[in-house]
């Protein structure tokens, strides 16, 4: 039986355990460009003990940025920093992710601890913001955007391309291709923002079509075996949710067909008035009726950090990798704390050699 500490392999990706820090935004980046901060947090996580880790919710295109904040791979001059980063997260022992993304109508917002609300009409660190219909989410987030035409489609899909080609360059290893949360895919998904009469709106074939094409598009670009993964918003606990959820597994088998090799199952946030039952591990349920009847390997977040939960998950084939993110900030050495929690044998070689020779000495009993 597989538990937290169990190997796992998917395509070129060996893990070492089954521990993933899954994308958490910065808010410390200059035009798309990392920096020192990025360059310090990263390794500091990966040395850590996770098996993968993935780099924030980097743009495709300017205009796709969460706020003015984040970071980019939209041109040539963001590559070096990224490389800077993939290569301390594989020195540090881990294998270097990262996820690209579009925010579509969530896009040009403050900060959140200046605010998490759109930038106002006519600030000049505030910029035009495009998704499927011209419907703002709502909320804190209530700037409409522009509906975007077939051109812009086009152009954002070929962002994600040239984004990929780039994060392969940088020398990513794991691509995770942001279709959750109610940014740019997840709202051409969902109903309550795509609201579009063409190809791309109305059914499920026309909600499905971006996504499908963002995904055969990227694939194209990939080195052979490169695992493609995507995160999405299964359920929105907006009170329609086995229609959206057998909806979601549909696509995530097209997906699978197209070569998607893992979900990250999370929820939709595509309106500010789903009632999301918070709590311990809350999707875990979800996420394993994923991995049955989609039959592929899933992944997923929120309140995993218990180290028993987190176990639990993979001894039970809820989850093949199990993504712990706060926890992570609070204690960078999360894993080590849970091989010390969970009883692991000799739990310090979580841990890279130069701490783990140590920290094993220092906590042995001493004779004399
Ligand atoms: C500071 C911060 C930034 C985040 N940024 C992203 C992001 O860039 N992309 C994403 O998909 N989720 C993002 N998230 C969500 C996390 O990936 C994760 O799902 C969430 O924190 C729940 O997991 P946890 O309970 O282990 O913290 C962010 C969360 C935090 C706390």
């Amino acid at each position: 039986m597989a538990d937290l500490f169990s190997t796992y392999e998917l395509k070129t990706a060996k893990f070492k355990n089954r521990i993933a820090i899954p994308p958490m935004c910065q808010y410390m980046a200059h035009n798309g460009i990392a920096n020192e901060w990025h360059k310090i947090h990263y390794p500091t996580l990966a040395r850590g003990g996770s098996a993968l880790v993935i780099v924030e919710a980097t743009a495709v295109s300017p205009e796709g940025r969460i706020t003015p904040k984040c970071l980019g791979l939209w041109n040539d001059e963001q590559v070096e920093g990224q490389r800077e980063i993939a290569t301390s997260i594989k020195a540090s022992g881990a294998i270097a992710g990262i996820q690209l993304a579009h925010a579509g109508r969530k896009a040009s917002a403050n900060i959140p601890w200046e605010g998490d609300d759109h930038i106002p009409e006519g600030n000049p660190n505030g910029w035009p913001i495009i998704a499927p219909s011209a419907k703002a989410f709502g909320g804190n987030l209530s700037k409409v955007p522009k509906e975007m035409t077939l051109e812009d489609i086009k152009r954002v899909q070929n962002d994600y391309v040239e984004a990929a080609k780039r994060a392969v360059l940088a020398g990513y290893e794991w691509i995770e291709l942001h279709f959750a949360h109610g940014y740019l895919a997840q709202s051409f998904f969902s109903k309550h923002s795509n609201l579009r009469t063409d190809e791309y709106g109305g059914s499920f074939e026309n909600r499905s079509r971006f996504s499908k094409e963002t995904i055969q598009a990227v694939k194209k670009v990939l080195p052979e075996n490169f695992p493609l993964t995507a995160r999405f918003g299964v359920i929105e606990y907006d009170g329609n949710d086995e229609e959206t959820l057998s909806e979601s597994i549909q696509l995530i088998k097209e997906w699978k067909e197209l070569g998607i090799d893992m979900v990250s199952v999370s929820v939709g946030f595509s309106t500010p008035n789903a009632k999301i039952p918070w709590g311990p591990a809350f999707l875990g349920p979800i996420a394993e009726r994923v991995r049955r009847d989609a039959n592929i390997p899933v992944a997923s977040a929120w309140g995993f950090g218990d180290p028993k939960l987190a176990d639990d998950a993979v001894r039970n084939d809820q989850l093949d990798l199990v993504m712990i993110a706060r926890a992570h900030l609070e204690n960078p050495n999360w894993p080590y704390q849970a091989a010390m929690t969970l009883k692991k044998e000799r739990p310090a070689w979580v841990l890279p050699a130069p701490y783990a020779h140590w920290l094993e000495r220092y906590h042995r009993p001493t004779k004399a």
